[in-house]
């Protein structure tokens, strides 16, 4: 190793610090030059190179989004949606670049009224991704576009060593996905045994993909011969999509939702991502409590972020949905609606969630997505988070294309006028329409004080997203957490329905006080509530960005993977 490279390595210190939660960890890594926090090691380091060969954050994140489409295809996409914020510098204001999925024409309010199934082509959405990246380059980017889609074909031709998660994701998938053989040509192993750490993925389909992508540019998703191929598949299994529907979609610059908190300033996405919203109701909230004062581990505090995600949650149940097809109310995110609806808060009783509103119930979702934060050292920066909605989608690959797409139409409000206590949600501003965005939950988010960004941060989870960032908010902001310890720190979840408070390390007797009393206060843990992991439920995989002083710690988050945070 030359000199030069000897000095870097010691300058990106990559050290464990302590850590107040146990034993899982990552390293918490600095650096002044640019850093690249995500759930895959190559994704990450593909990102690195961009910045040290003149990249700036978007250029980065580009090449990120388009490397875990190859490195994590539980998430990792070319064939679903996403948010991305982007920070420009230098006093220009945050935008968000909204990528979200939308409903083929051929699909109406009620047409999966007797459908039950949520996975395979009738749950696919027309996907986002790739002229969302295609947007922000387009908007933001430095580097030639092919540069940028390079490393993740060659990550997709050569292979890479495939991790626990990956090995346990697909065997357990190539197992239950008999209906679609695609799946098993392109994720299954050659002579058909089972994955295991260490074994190398090679994609030749979708580095052909991305070769063409590189060569042809984003439209030629859209248009040409990958369209013509996504469109056959949707033949061939009875989809919705069609040539007219991939055409016409377009992903939208659109204006954060913000809130002042403290002395801070918060960005988030937008509606169709009700996250954002949910994500600044509930700041507004808890900026008319001293959470400083009662400290992390007090039930009191716990209580107030509970009460405030549950009004969030179940104002979005009725008011979220595409801000082109339903009237979102701005007034949601302002103080005013905050003062108002804290007045139920009691400081030592839960409220019920029936009595915020009645006849309605939440639903569950399953994993997964993923969330990943990028500096570069001219203080331009990137939060995005991207999804296929279930872990590896509708399940559906691109016959001879290599790549997955998305089942996000299951984030439709399904059976329109059903919302019961089974946990269907019926309500009208999420129901499908031909050309609208499904809600989502999905919130990158980025914190300033005085102008200078803080904090980037995001996380994957469904609905425990916004409930994921704001206790990361929170633990930086009030706790004065270090970035490790806020990301380590065990999360809490409200959704207003089911009525319970998810709490990750429930059963840990170093919060048994604390939960005893929340239960006192009538709080609801309930009891299909299991412990996960190692013991303990998980909650979100938040890769995030901490900027102090001039210099980026990267902390990245344990619970799906180890992820890395690259710095330089
Ligand atoms: O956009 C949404 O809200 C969902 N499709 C996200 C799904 C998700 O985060 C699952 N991941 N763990």
């Amino acid at each position: 190793m030359n000199r030069i490279k000897l000095l870097l390595l010691l300058f990106t210190v990559a050290a464990r610090t302590s850590n107040l939660y146990g034993a899982d960890t990552a390293p918490l890594v600095q650096s002044k030059q640019g850093m690249v926090v995500s759930v895959n090691p190559e994704a990450s380091d593909a990102g690195l190179q961009i910045l040290q060969s003149g990249g700036n954050a978007v250029d980065a994140a580009v090449t990120v989004a388009l490397a875990l489409a190859v490195t994590f295809p539980e998430a990792g996409n070319i064939g679903g949606g996403g948010f991305m914020m982007v920070w420009p510098g230098a006093g220009v204001d945050p935008v968000c670049i909204e990528y979200r999925e939308t409903c083929p024409a051929a699909v109406g309010r009620d047409t999966f009224l007797k459908e039950n199934r949520q996975e395979g082509h009738h749950t696919v959405g027309v996907p986002g991704t790739v002229r969302g990246m295609g947007l922000a380059h387009q908007k933001y980017g430095r580097l030639p576009w092919a540069s940028l889609v390079a490393p993740a074909i060659r990550l997709a031709q050569a292979g890479f060593p495939v991790d626990k998660t990956l090995a346990s994701g697909l065997n357990r998938l190539i197992e239950q996905t008999g209906e679609f053989p695609e799946f098993r040509r392109v994720y299954g192993k050659a002579d058909g045994s089972v994955w295991k750490p260490g074994d190398r993925l090679i994609q030749p389909d979708l580095a052909m993909t991305l070769s063409v992508l590189a060569t042809d540019g984003p439209n030629a998703f859209y248009e040409g011969q990958i369209a013509d191929k996504i469109v056959a598949e949707m033949k061939a299994g009875g989809g919705c999509l069609t040539h007219d529907d991939l055409a016409k979609y377009r992903p939208h610059v659109r204006v954060p939702v913000h809130t002042t908190y403290r002395s801070y300033d918060v960005f988030a996405p937008p509606p169709p991502s009700a996250g954002g919203t949910q994500l600044i109701e509930c700041l507004n909230i808890l900026e008319r409590f001293d959470l400083a004062a009662l400290g992390p581990k007090s039930p009191r505090a716990a209580h107030l972020l509970a009460e405030s995600m549950r009004r969030a949650g179940c104002d979005r149940v009725r008011f979220q949905g595409d801000p082109e097809f339903t009237p979102v109310p701005a007034r949601l995110v302002s103080k005013e609606h905050a003062e108002q609806v804290s007045h139920s808060i009691q400081l030592d009783q839960a409220t019920r969630s029936e009595d915020l509103a009645e006849d309605l119930k939440l639903t569950d979702e399953p994993p997964s997505t993923t969330h990943f934060s990028v500096a570069d050292g001219a203080g331009m920066a990137v939060a995005n988070t991207y999804t296929l909605q279930n872990s590896y989608g509708s399940r559906v690959v691109v016959r001879g294309a290599g790549f997955l797409l998305n089942n996000e139409m299951t984030d439709f409000n399904w059976k329109p006028g059903v919302t019961t206590r089974a946990g269907q949600v019926g309500t009208e501003p999420n129901v499908m329409a031909p050309g609208k965005r499904m809600v989502s939950s999905q919130c990158p988010t980025f914190v300033s004080r005085d102008g200078r960004l803080q904090l980037i941060t995001g996380s994957p989870g469904g609905r425990t997203i916004p409930s994921t960032v704001l206790c990361v908010l929170v633990n930086v902001l009030d706790f004065q957490m270090s970035i490790r310890d806020a990301v380590d720190a065990p999360r809490w979840h409200h959704q207003w329905f089911p009525d319970h408070l998810q709490f990750e390390h429930l059963g840990d007797p170093e919060y048994a006080e604390q939960l005893q009393i929340l239960k006192q206060w009538k709080h609801n843990f309930g009891s299909d509530i299991k412990k996960l992991g190692d013991g303990y439920r998980r909650q979100g995989d938040a890769h995030s960005i901490l900027i102090r002083d001039g210099t980026l710690y990267g902390a990245s988050d344990w619970r799906r993977t180890q992820g890395k945070a690259a710095g330089w």
